[in-house]
């Protein structure tokens, strides 16, 4: 279910044609990093070089090079090594990495303070994202630093520096149909996960053992990783917006916030659903939760072409606006709650972020100093809450240390948006009865 390789060599081609000719980009792999003595993390690629060859190791570097006669792409990588690859298995090499992921030429990894100045040399301007490996940055001035020795001898240094990312970032906002079809998948293992944690859930449960209900759900259907730890928050610990310590045990009477994705061939689902810890909402519960429901469907409703990044937002900021002035939370005239930002202690974070690789995505949202106008094969969260906080003492004890999000994976279409985490239920009803049967 992996990218073709025509997929990747359509991304290089993108992006060659928007570097255009006497230019080099440089790129490089993720770093292994340690957890503890002899053992690492598991490795995740860079997502901007995953994107551009789909190699999976580290230690490797990618040069792309516009009309260079042997090849456009370069890879630099590990070589291969009976007695490492016995103890860590199979290395591609650099024999083997143009067979396996289409890149036109590879070299040793030892080898690339002799090659890549040269492959440097003469090109006018350098596309790098600068400042995010120190390391990396040091490398490559050194690289350069090799040319400037050389200019008596007639070598050309490069005269000019491009932030990378800044163009690779706009071309990894676009999805294209088989990168859809990767999210569509993630999409779908993660509800599976969700419904499962409904169903487990019960009072005396800890919020751990509904984490590892999702977990078993993702990793049972091939997702290896979750696309960021996992929140589960029941009761006040749903207020916390990024809860992870996810030890508490689950009370009669709470809700419970779960907030888990997992992660498929390197494209991440983002899921939220709140629901009752037994099954049944309260009535406040029932009446906050459907302001957060009907806010969420306003915000899914904006989300089409020619709308902009905000129009979402600025859905869900008056549904739930007006929702907390009907319920009592707030007092005054909706506009000017708006206009104060007097929703902001209840609602405080943006309705959605970009979704792909990374679960808080590549591109930008204003451009020319504008909101973003939405286009096809954009996609993004749609994740308006409301969150009472424990010690709110401008509302009746009775809606304190209830929070509430809802989000959903969109994908921007032609004609409006498609949401590719429908599979999760969001009604109360729909809630309720998947819980009781
Ligand atoms: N899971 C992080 C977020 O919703 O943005
Ligand atoms: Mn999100
Ligand atoms: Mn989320």
């Amino acid at each position: 279910m992996a990218l073709s390789k025509q997929e990747f060599s359509r991304r290089r081609k993108a992006l060659i044609e928007m570097m255009g000719a006497g230019s080099i980009a440089i790129l490089p792999s993720a770093h292994e990093k340690a957890r503890n003595r002899d053992v690492h993390f598991p490795f995740r690629q860079d997502s901007d070089f995953q994107y551009l060859c789909g190699f999976p190791e580290p230690d490797a570097v990618l040069a792309i090079i516009p009309g260079r006669e042997h090849g456009e792409c370069v890879l630099f990588c590990k070589e291969r090594n009976p007695e490492r690859e016995l103890w860590d298995g199979a290395i591609v090499g650099p024999e083997r990495a143009p067979d396996m992921y289409g890149v036109d030429d590879s070299f040793p990894i030892s080898d690339i303070d002799d090659i890549l100045p040269g492959l440097i040399e003469g090109r006018d301007k350098v596309f790098y994202s600068m400042g995010f490996d120190a390391q990396f940055d040091a490398r490559l001035m050194e690289w350069i630093n090799v040319i400037r020795s050389k200019v008596r001898n007639g070598a050309h240094p490069p005269g000019e520096f491009v932030a990378l990312e800044h163009h690779l970032h706009e071309l990894r906002l676009f999805k294209s149909a088989e990168e859809i079809k990767l999210m569509d998948r993630a999409a779908k293992i993660s509800c599976e996960g969700h419904r499962r944690a409904m169903k487990r859930s019960h009072a005396g449960a800890f919020e751990y053992q509904l984490e590892a209900t999702l977990v078993h759900a993702f990793m049972e259907e091939g997702a290896r990783a979750v696309a960021y730890p996992s929140i589960v928050g029941s009761g006040d610990n749903a207020c916390v917006l990024h809860y992870r310590d996810n030890m508490a045990e689950l009370k009669e009477g709470d809700l419970i916030l779960i907030d888990a994705g997992c992660e498929v061939d390197h494209y991440a689902s983002d899921i939220t659903r709140t629901f009752p810890v037994n099954g049944r909402f309260s009535a406040e519960q029932a009446a906050l939760y459907q302001v957060v429901l009907d806010a969420q469907l306003a915000a899914i409703a904006e989300v089409k072409p020619g709308n902009h990044w905000n129009h979402p937002h600025d859905a869900a900021v008056r549904v739930i606006t007006e929702g907390l002035v009907r319920l009592g939370l707030l007092q005054g005239t909706v506009d000017d709650l708006i206009a104060n930002e007097s929703y902001k202690p209840f609602y405080m974070h943006r309705t959605g972020h970009w979704l792909g690789m990374d679960v808080h995505d590549v591109g930008d949202y204003k451009v020319g100093g504008e909101w973003r106008v939405l286009e096809p094969g954009m996609v993004m969260t749609v994740e308006p809450g409301i969150y009472v906080a424990p010690d709110c003492a401008a509302v009746e004890a009775r809606w304190r240390g209830i929070g509430i999000r809802i989000e959903d994976d969109v994908v921007v279409t032609k004609e409006g948006c498609r949401v590719l985490t429908e599979a999760a239920p969001k009604e109360i009803s729909e809630i309720e009865a998947l819980m009781a049967g």
